[in-house]
């Protein structure tokens, strides 16, 4: 049975971008694979949560991963913290990583240029991080949408550059995975760019549906096609591609020919599309309420699915110490 692995950070609640670039995958990946699915909490840290949001965050991230129906009876489930053997690898991987390579990166490059007050070793190293999270459990496939593209290849580099080291064929090569065989980015609603957490880009599954209507109300559009066939705006085209994963397919092609005939009109598109939201975000949120109220099962699920990710990641670290001649004198 092939072995996937795939983490979110948790900033915050998850918004449809995490939910259509990765969940999708995660929720049908569970039924056929041995699939190990973890909170990357270390990972947020590069940003310097407070401890008081960082554990309401990790707590959040379990309840919607619970509630979008990750199921612990087939999937493992864990916070990566509580895997400390990630930890090691990730300082032994250190060693073979160049920083021409992590400075390279394109995340970093764009972390760099946002926030040059915070330029931190933990966002340099954070593909190595990553890295080892994948190849702690020797994963086949990583489910995650186009922007993690360029962090999978170089994980890619990382096993290989370890296995011709030292000269040993340890390490498998993961791939990144859609089901939809191309990875995806979902847009923002504010005309451009990738959704993501900001308020007015995103739609987040603990939204209700009110905030839902009322943001999809707000999206960018623009003034309208008045000549037939005319090219589509990057705004309206996000619109489109988001309506491609929630709605019916009829639906996105008859606002497709409103468009190319000019007889859309944005507002009812606006609608359908917040109905369509709508229809698969509830079931999520209506189950995240009781989820959030039973501290003691999200406590067993997190410890049972550490035990089992401990039991992998710490048999890969005693022979990644073995290879790299870490033995007892
Ligand atoms: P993160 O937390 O930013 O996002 C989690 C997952 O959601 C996907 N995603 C999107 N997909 C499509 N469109 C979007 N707008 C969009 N926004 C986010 C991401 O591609 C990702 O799959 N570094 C990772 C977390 C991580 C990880 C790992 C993933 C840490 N270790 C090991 C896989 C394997 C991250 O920050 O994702």
């Amino acid at each position: 049975m092939e072995r996937v692995v795939s983490g979110i950070r948790p900033t915050g609640r998850l918004h449809l971008g995490n939910y259509f670039g990765a969940m999708v995958n995660f929720l049908k990946m569970q039924k056929t694979n041995d699939c190990l699915f973890f909170i990357a909490d270390i990972h947020s840290l590069t940003t310097h949560p407070t401890p008081e949001d960082l554990h309401g965050n990790i707590t959040q991230t379990l309840v919607e991963y619970l509630a979008s129906g990750l199921d612990p009876e087939k999937a493992t489930i864990y916070v990566q913290s509580d895997v400390p053997e990630i930890y090691e690898l990730y300082a032994l991987l250190n060693m073979n990583a160049y920083v021409g390579e992590l400075n390279r990166t394109t995340s970093f490059k764009d972390k760099v240029r946002q926030n040059p007050e915070n330029v931190n070793a933990g966002l340099l190293t954070y593909p190595v991080l990553m890295a080892a999270d994948i190849l702690i459990h020797h994963a086949a496939k990583v489910p995650v949408g186009k922007d993690q593209e360029q962090h999978l290849e170089m994980t890619r580099v990382f096993a290989r550059r370890f296995n011709n080291i030292y000269k040993v064929d340890y390490f498998k090569e993961p791939d990144a995975f859609n089901f939809g065989q191309e990875l995806i980015k979902i847009p923002g609603l504010d005309g451009s760019g990738k959704m993501g957490k900001s308020e007015g880009n995103g739609i987040f599954l603990a939204d209700d549906p009110k905030l839902i209507r009322k943001k999809v109300m707000r999206a960018v559009t623009d003034s309208g096609p008045t000549v037939p066939n005319s090219p589509v705006s990057e705004a309206v085209q996000n619109l489109f591609t988001i309506m491609n994963v929630v709605s019916e397919p009829e639906m996105l092609e008859f606002y497709k020919q409103s468009y190319a005939n000019c007889s859309i009109r944005y507002g009812d598109l606006k609608k359908q599309l917040a109905e369509d939201i709508i229809k698969f975000t509830d079931p999520i949120y209506q189950r995240m309420n009781d989820l959030s109220n039973n501290k003691e099962y999200l406590n067993k699920v997190a410890q049972k699915g550490a035990e089992r990710a401990r039991e992998i990641a710490s048999k890969t670290v005693k022979e990644v110490r073995e290879i790299m001649g870490i033995k007892r004198i």
